[in-house]
């Protein structure tokens, strides 16, 4: 083949970021409904060219926080036997950049389904998850994995590090606001700020984990029994723990408690937090709509809804 194409898409972590780093589970919804995909193309061409909204050059010359995709590139092409492979790649993403969405790993994901369709060689998802998190290491200091799994996830996925993945299906009423405070996030630093304090607190930071990770089992248990009062009640004791790690942010708490108050069952960062986006449950999709009004009269950037039961839509 001369052209390769690959897609991912957006996530969403409901339960458990950051303390999932620590070996505690996590929940995390891949958006598969919403507009939030990323397209990767790549084609054979006579030099190494990478055109994308935030980059045009060469490969050689990415650098600064794209230098986990550099790298992703170049491992790719030795793989492949092709380091001297002429092409060009161009991004086409609707994902903001550092918001919480896994921006980063959905474009990895759709970075490598693009090479092996070009080489046209199979892929397996251990591969795919592997060779995301080549990138995510470089981007991100020590990433646990869940956001390249949720990128290369088709359903929800019960996640703990190093473990076997649990996806599993979700049949609940309930809608996600998910609201971006357009500050950026930095998961890097948020994950190295939540190591510091465990160091300097470790036993009030541990805690605060395994609380969040606690947090994350009652959740899966309520989205088994339907019960989105429950999974408002976990959301909004997990923020709690999470502004206690020290990962929330002052446009942050402005948008949760701008959501409470306008309804919502329960509300917390999600992601890495220090910026990023907030995500809200609403019971119905009347009440999403009016939340996501409220979050944008109170500064939030930009807003999707999505239903929490969207597992069965296609790609
Ligand atoms: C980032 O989406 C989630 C964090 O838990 C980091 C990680 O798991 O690698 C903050």
């Amino acid at each position: 083949l001369n052209e390769g194409i690959g897609h991912s898409h957006a996530k969403a972590i409901l339960m458990g970021e950051h303390s999932v780093v620590y070996g505690e589970p996590a929940i995390a919804l891949p958006l598969k409904n919403i507009d939030m995909t990323v397209t990767i193309t790549v084609r054979s061409d006579q030099q190494q060219l990478i055109h994308s909204k935030y980059y045009e050059g060469t490969l050689r010359d990415l650098a600064g926080s794209y230098e986990g995709i550099r790298q992703l590139i170049m491992r790719l092409l030795t793989q492949f036997n092709a380091n001297d492979l002429g092409f060009d790649l161009r991004f086409a993403s609707k994902i903001p950049q550092e918001r919480g969405m896994g921006s980063s790993a959905a474009t990895s994901i759709a970075i490598i389904r693009a090479f092996y369709q070009l080489f046209e060689t199979k892929l397996d998802t251990k591969t795919l998850r592997h060779l995301a998190n080549i990138e995510e290491s470089i981007t991100h200091g020590s990433p646990s994995g869940i956001d390249a799994a949720t990128t290369s996830s088709s359903d929800p996925i019960f996640f703990i590090k190093n473990k076997e993945l649990t996806p599993f299906k979700i049949d609940i009423p309930g809608y996600l606001v998910i609201a971006d405070t357009g500050v950026m996030g930095q998961t890097g630093l948020a994950v190295s700020s939540v190591r510091r304090l465990f160091d300097e607190e470790p036993s009030s930071t541990r805690r605060l984990i395994s609380n969040l990770g606690q947090a994350a089992i009652e959740a899966k248990q309520a989205l088994q029994d339907g019960d989105v009062e429950q999974l408002g009640d976990l959301m909004n004791k997990a923020h709690g723990y999470l502004h206690a790690l020290g990962v929330s942010h002052p446009h942050l708490e402005t948008l949760v408690k701008t959501a409470l108050k306008n309804g919502a069952l329960g509300a917390k960062l999600t992601g890495s937090g220090i910026g990023g986006s907030i995500i809200a449950l609403a019971k119905d999709l009347h009440d999403a709509k009016r939340i996501a009004k409220a979050l944008i009269a109170a500064g939030a950037k930009e807003y999707w809804i999505s239903p929490l039961s969207a597992d069965s839509q296609a790609e």
